[in-house]
């Protein structure tokens, strides 16, 4: 009995000191690969066209059964593969600041309802080379909603955020949108 309390009275400082030890590590570390912490406004318009000869959102999949270009765009279960130009002001032709990339799929019967999983690349600026991942359900019908940013890559290393997305354009019977984008990012670099 005594020699065991003994030894721990020994081994207790010990074992605190490599813990505190082990603490400053992690935390230089994390400093080494991450930087400052920062916070960073984005506002751009994105532009999806699923009309035309030169669509940026293409139907890659659909429910087994149901016709090709059945005029009802975002039937539940059709999946689209995205390439939509970010642009400056909602003017289409105005300047290109990057893409967003990926997929979205129709995820709810009856109601057009949205699920994202999309990179926002960008092409120009401080950003060029770095982008943010959304993934989230996007209730497109609603004209002010809010995606979150899980991720990014770059300047965007570790973001998170959110993005406050409003609908300027929207076609149901064609399927082209176009949308604002302010995004607000913590992320390091
Ligand atoms: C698709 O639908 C057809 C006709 O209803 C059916 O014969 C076929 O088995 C279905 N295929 C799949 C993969 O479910
Ligand atoms: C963006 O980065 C790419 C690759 O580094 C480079 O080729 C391109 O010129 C850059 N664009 C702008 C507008 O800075
Ligand atoms: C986006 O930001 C701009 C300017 O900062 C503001 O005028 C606009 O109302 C904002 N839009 C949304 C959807 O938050």
């Amino acid at each position: 009995m005594k020699r065991r309390s003994l030894s721990l009275h020994l081994l207790l400082p010990l074992i605190l000191v490599s813990l505190s030890w082990m603490m400053i590590s992690i935390e230089g570390h994390a400093q080494h690969y991450l930087g400052k912490e920062k916070v960073t406004h984005l506002h751009f318009f994105y532009h999806d066209t699923l009309s035309g000869d030169n669509p940026s959102a293409v139907l890659v999949a659909q429910p087994n059964g149901t016709k090709v270009g059945n005029g009802n765009p975002g039937r539940f279960g059709e999946v689209y593969a995205i390439n939509d130009p970010l642009t400056e002001t909602p003017d289409p032709n105005s300047k290109v600041v990057g893409y967003a990339q990926g997929l979205y799929v129709s995820a709810r019967p009856k109601e057009l309802l949205l699920v994202f999983v999309v990179d926002f690349g960008f092409t120009s600026g401080e950003f060029n080379g770095s982008s943010i991942s959304v993934v989230s359900r996007n209730p497109v019908l609603e004209t002010d909603r809010e995606l979150p940013v899980v991720g990014g890559r770059g300047k965007f290393r570790m973001a998170r955020g959110f993005a406050n997305l409003h609908t300027l354009f929207l076609s149901l019977t064609s399927g082209d949108a176009v949308v604002e984008h302010n995004i607000t990012v913590f992320h390091y670099e």
